[in-house]
């Protein structure tokens, strides 16, 4: 899904990883007593059920029923996992691998299905409580994302994220499902992946509205992406916070990024670039002072001037805007996939682009495995870790997504995928253990195959695999899902290293 970030295939070697001498440890690799143990899905992914007792149409489900080949196969996600109506086999998966915590996104238009508060459905709140209660219920502790790029179509229809006005109806949006499920939810995740979220819809037109703003878009959208997300978050610290005593953050996408040539400063720098790109424009404001990363203010803005614009193609945020930004997180929500090795790229004639912007080219190393955009890199996720304690104050880190997919068709042998989950278990317990990373969650991304975007079902990214030819979409295990079923029975690996 995650196409820019999807490296070309390149010949480079491996940035060299030095070890702690202390290591290995004698113990077997047991996690932190409490520690959580999850799996992620999204509402539009699974759900289905797209017009169902009163749900209004999203912009996915606009997108998809236009055609015109930008899904695999025109594929739509109107049934999708049918999880709109078996909730219950996806309890008895939940169950079945031990989670202690399960995150998946509600559906707002399922819930306003005009966008607005005007009309509610109250069959959305009936099926969003059962969830809720049924996880209570067996001792697992739901983390509920309100947004996971599916916006009611009638707010696309009066500009979308690009409108300012979008702040407004999702902070009001935001306020209903604090106070409709606010008593038993205590980890909110506002907004999924905004970074990759204004990229593909907004700038790039891969994801719906499906038009392009090539340089400026993306930008636009991801201005309204982060005063949205600290809106939400001041309404929750203001209005909620003291009776429910829950936490609100907002997840973001970031693969992790080498220099190409380590010995190269102009690669160095196109490295930290690539990372501010990322992960620093939404982490910077939200996290430390309300504002973007200075060197992606003034790469924009040199870029800007160099295409003739009167001003930087990035709005600015007021004072006032920055203030309101500034510490609207109670904890950090990463979604890593992927690292990718970075090389400077001079955007000598000015081109529009956002890899243009950033002056970089991407690519893997040739001896990583790849399947799909996604290289087997588990040591990166302990990089990153460790860049996000050492950048931002050492905050409680929760993986709200990781994972590697499959083609299709899909073994449920999928050896593969588990030695990736299996050594990234292992940098995660080095990057608690050895770099005291407060990591405290880590969710799987995804409980079951289910509708991968411009992919369709064609990439099978769940511990459990699920047949779309049969109306019944049986649930069945992969090896992945048994093993992982292991590591949180004994809290970690029992293996030693
Ligand atoms: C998104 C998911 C998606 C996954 C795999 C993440 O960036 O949040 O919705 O399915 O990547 O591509």
């Amino acid at each position: 899904m995650t196409v820019y970030w999807a490296p070309l295939n390149k010949g480079h070697t491996s940035p060299h990883l030095a070890e702690c001498s202390s290591w290995p440890p004698s113990d077997s690799m047991a996690f932190p007593a409490g520690f959580g143990w999850g799996a992620s899905t999204a509402a539009y992914q699974v759900e289905g059920g797209w017009d169902a007792d009163g749900k209004g149409p999203s912009v996915w489900d606009t997108f998809t029923h236009q055609g015109g080949e930008r899904v695999f196969k025109n594929q739509t996600g109107d049934v999708a996992c049918g999880s709109y109506t078996l909730w219950e086999e996806d309890l008895k998966c939940i169950k079945q691998l031990g989670l202690t915590h399960y995150r998946f996104s509600l559906s707002w238009s399922r819930l306003l299905p005009d966008g607005t508060t005007g009309f509610i459905n109250q069959k959305g709140i009936d099926y969003y409580n059962k969830i809720i209660d049924d996880l209570l219920a067996n001792g697992v502790m739901p983390i509920v994302t309100l947004y996971h790029f599916d916006l009611p179509q009638a707010l696309e229809n009066k500009g979308g994220w690009l409108s300012e006005a979008i702040v407004e109806s999702f902070d009001k949006y935001a306020r209903f499902c604090f106070s409709t499920f606010g008593d038993r939810v205590k980890q909110w995740i506002t907004i999924n992946e905004p970074n990759i979220f204004a990229l593909l819809a907004y700038d790039l037109g891969i994801f719906p509205p499906g038009i392009p703003h090539i340089g400026t878009g993306g930008y636009q959208a991801a201005h309204n992406l982060i005063k949205a997300h600290a809106r939400s978050w001041h309404s929750y610290n203001s209005l909620f916070r003291r009776e429910q005593k829950g936490m609100v953050s907002l997840a973001i996408f970031a693969p992790w990024v080498e220099p190409a040539d380590p010995n190269s400063v102009s690669d160095q720098e196109a490295a930290k670039r690539a990372i501010a790109f990322s992960l620093d424009f939404f982490a910077k404001p939200i996290f430390t002072d309300g504002d973007y990363p200075e060197v992606v203010k003034s790469q924009i803005a040199f870029m800007s001037k160099k295409q003739g614009y009167p001003s930087s193609r990035l709005p600015e945020f007021t004072e006032e805007e920055k203030r309101m930004i500034k510490g609207t997180a109670d904890f950090f929500a990463l979604n890593y996939y992927t690292t990718c090795l970075v090389k400077y790229q001079e955007n000598k004639k000015g081109e529009l682009g956002f890899l243009q912007d950033v002056e970089i080219e991407i690519f893997p190393d040739p001896s990583w495995i790849s399947l799909g955009w996604i290289y087997m890199v588990p040591w990166g996720i302990r990089k990153l870790l460790k860049y996000i304690k050492d950048t931002y104050n050492n905050p409680v880190i929760y993986i709200t997504e990781n994972g590697f997919s499959q083609g299709d068709p899909a073994s449920l042998d999928d050896t593969q995928r588990w030695e990736y989950f299996r050594q990234t278990f292992q940098e995660l317990f080095k990057a608690i253990q050895l770099d005291k990373v407060n990591l405290k969650i880590y969710c799987a991304w995804t409980l079951l195959d289910n509708f991968e975007w411009n992919y369709g079902y064609n990439k099978r990214f769940g511990l459990f695999h699920v047949d779309f030819e049969d109306p019944a979409r049986p649930r069945v295990p992969y090896t992945s899902a048994k093993e992982y079923a292991k590591i949180i029975q004994n809290n970690g690996l029992e293996e030693h290293l």
